[in-house]
């Protein structure tokens, strides 16, 4: 076996307290060197509902929780607008537990590096819904690199567990049109949710 598909190995068989240790020492990538912090995940480790984002900004470096910058007061809003809050019954993960300097975006390596984390973290949720927001948490979860376009709307699926694909909170902050299509997806993220039994 080659060494980084022990290492994968080894993550898919932590337990929470163990993979939050995993993430806390990681350095496989160049990423913690410029980083203040890992940003693990929030939220009820019970929860129905996994909103999956790309990396940790400035603010959720510094603050090491996801989605607390403008992108997070945005999808906060969303959520509510659905009748959810993070921490009631949703849990909100990256993909890159470390901030990519100047918010760039997350390099291949970097995703390759990463990701099995997030992969161990679906696993022991075992959510009802994933939510995929934005191109780096539908190309890890999904394995394509079709638009995000053409792919709300309908239903996915990761490891079986039904997944809907919307816009990033941070692209719609950028392209306000969109904002009423991510609308939409969350009314049938909400519907497809109330038809799971
Ligand atoms: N954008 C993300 O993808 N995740 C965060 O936590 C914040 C902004």
């Amino acid at each position: 076996m080659t060494p980084s598909l022990a290492r994968e190995a080894r993550i898919a068989a932590m337990d929470w307290s163990a993979l939050k240790t995993a993430v806390r020492d990681c350095t496989a990538c160049g990423l913690r060197a410029g980083c203040t912090q890992t940003v693990f995940g929030v939220g009820d480790e019970q929860a129905d509902w996994l909103l999956v984002g790309e990396a940790p900004g400035q603010e959720e470096d510094r603050q090491g929780e996801p989605f607390v910058g403008q992108a997070g007061k945005l999808l906060d809003g969303m959520l509510a607008s659905i009748r959810l809050r993070r921490g009631e019954n949703v849990y909100i993960a990256n993909v890159l537990k470390c901030r990519p300097p100047g918010n760039r975006n997350p390099a291949p390596e970097e995703v390759a590096k990463c990701s099995p984390h997030l992969l161990r973290q679906v696993a022991l949720l075992q959510p009802k819904l994933i939510l995929a927001m934005g191109r780096f948490a539908v190309q890890t979860l999904l394995g394509t690199d079709a638009s995000i376009a053409s792919l709300r709307g309908k239903l996915h699926r990761y490891a079986g567990v039904p997944l809907i694909v919307t816009y990033h909170p941070a692209y719609l902050l950028r392209t306000l049109p969109d904002k009423a299509k991510a609308w939409q997806d969350l009314l049938f993220a909400k519907r497809t949710f109330a038809s799971l039994d």
